[in-house]
């Protein structure tokens, strides 16, 4: 449940005490358009960087999300290589999970796998709720990492209700979360009692990572491509309405993100973050009139595909996603999906350096933007 006895942010937040209360992304998020676009990306922290691979040697994914230096030191790394406008906590979905009790690894190459997949409504009835105070080494790495990142905002994040019980149902990854749409309907109420479990531990999971100084958080339902509309409406977004919840006497923005969400965006953008992350199927004008009912920003989209192929098609792609995130009230540069591991790193930062050439990211008549932007790379605390 919510905690009803704390009704803001401690006084030594990063967003309450002005560290990063006008940091481009906190602006943008707002609704605001700063004078240069915020820009990082879905999976900066991790496999793509070889600073990342040589600490990671001989400690297993879960084991360096529980141990604070290390996830500390792995989410700063690449906000001090690329010059990106925002870290994100690295950590998984499947961590609070695991400190709810439930028997779940990440088996590398492969992702989230259950011990014992969540079938039946005894499964269900045995699920323990998170307790805060298993997050302890949650909040001491997030308190760590703002310690360092200075006016450089945090990002704090979790599964959505869907997508975490797309891998509790079905035990590991899937292809189209067979298992777990046919629960939805084979039984409601124990599909309900599920997600309402899974909106919790995500809320509980986001809060703690808020409170210890993440100054956004990013609601992540990578699978909602995979439901109808209907089913989403019905059965899914009154979940995720209710993780959000937890952050929401918090006052710091939110981000909800899906992939292959073009169907339900509108209804994504109605739960009510203050920005919905757009994958790169869809041109954000497009997206812009998607979501036109919802006074939202967008985050998105370049093609992750895009980010190995030859320097003046990325670079032409990511003027175009610019000058069309000059439709949305506000916009916040990022991918339409994940790093791809065997990105080259320098790519990422010349990215960084162009987007934040384009100044604002309004187009004028030519379809180029404005070029009133710092240059890239201006470490952290800058
Ligand atoms: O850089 C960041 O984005 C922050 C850290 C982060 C991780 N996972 C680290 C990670 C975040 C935000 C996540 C979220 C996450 N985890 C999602 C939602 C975002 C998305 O990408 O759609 C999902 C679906 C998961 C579940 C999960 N965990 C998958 C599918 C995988 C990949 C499996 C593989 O190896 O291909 C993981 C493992 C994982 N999570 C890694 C990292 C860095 C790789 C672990 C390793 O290095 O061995």
């Amino acid at each position: 449940m919510i905690d009803s006895t704390t009704v803001a942010l401690p006084s030594t937040h990063p967003l309450a005490d002005g560290r990063t209360a006008d940091a481009p992304l906190v602006r943008a998020l707002r609704g605001d358009r700063p004078e240069r676009l915020p820009v990082w990306f879905m999976r900066q922290a991790g496999r793509s960087l070889p600073e990342y691979r040589e600490l990671r040697v001989g400690t297993a994914m879960l084991d360096a999300c529980l141990d604070p230096a290390m996830a500390s030191e792995i989410t700063l790394q690449p906000v001090r290589r690329h010059g990106v406008d925002a870290g994100i906590f690295f950590s998984d979905i499947v961590v609070p999970i695991k400190l709810a009790g439930v028997d779940v690894d990440i088996v590398p190459g492969r992702g989230p796998v259950l011990g014992r997949p969540i079938r039946t409504a005894a499964d269900v009835a045995a699920l323990e709720s998170l307790d805060p105070s298993a997050l302890t080494p949650i909040a001491e790495a997030v308190a760590r990492t703002v310690a360092e990142l200075g006016t450089t905002p945090l990002i704090g994040f979790a599964g959505a209700p869907f997508t975490l019980a797309a891998y509790l149902v079905e035990g590991g990854p899937s292809k189209d979360h067979i298992r777990a749409r046919t629960l939805m309907h084979a039984d409601p109420e124990t599909w309900d009692r599920l997600l309402g479990w899974a909106a919790d531990v995500s809320g509980v999971f986001l809060r703690a990572q808020v409170l210890a100084g993440a100054s956004a958080a990013q609601l992540f339902d990578s699978w909602v491509g995979s439901l109808s509309r209907a089913d989403y409406t019905a059965r899914v977004a009154p979940h995720s309405a209710r993780a959000l919840a937890h952050v929401a006497d918090l006052g710091v923005p939110t981000i909800h993100f899906g992939v292959g969400s073009g169907e339900v965006l509108a209804d994504m953008a109605a739960v009510g973050a203050d920005a919905v992350g757009v994958d790169w199927r869809i041109p954000l004008d497009d997206a812009a009139r998607r979501v036109a009912d919802a006074d939202v920003t967008l985050q998105g989209n370049i093609d992750p595909a895009m980010l190995a192929a030859p320097w003046p098609v990325l670079e032409a792609h990511v003027r175009d996603v610019v000058v069309r995130g000059g439709a949305a009230r506000a916009h916040v540069v990022n991918l339409g999906h994940g790093v791809p591991p065997e990105t080259d790193p320098t790519v990422l930062t010349r990215v960084v350096g162009l987007v934040h050439d384009l100044g604002d990211g309004r187009a004028t008549g030519d379809g180029r933007t404005t070029g009133a932007g710092r240059s890239a790379h201006e470490g952290l605390g800058a």
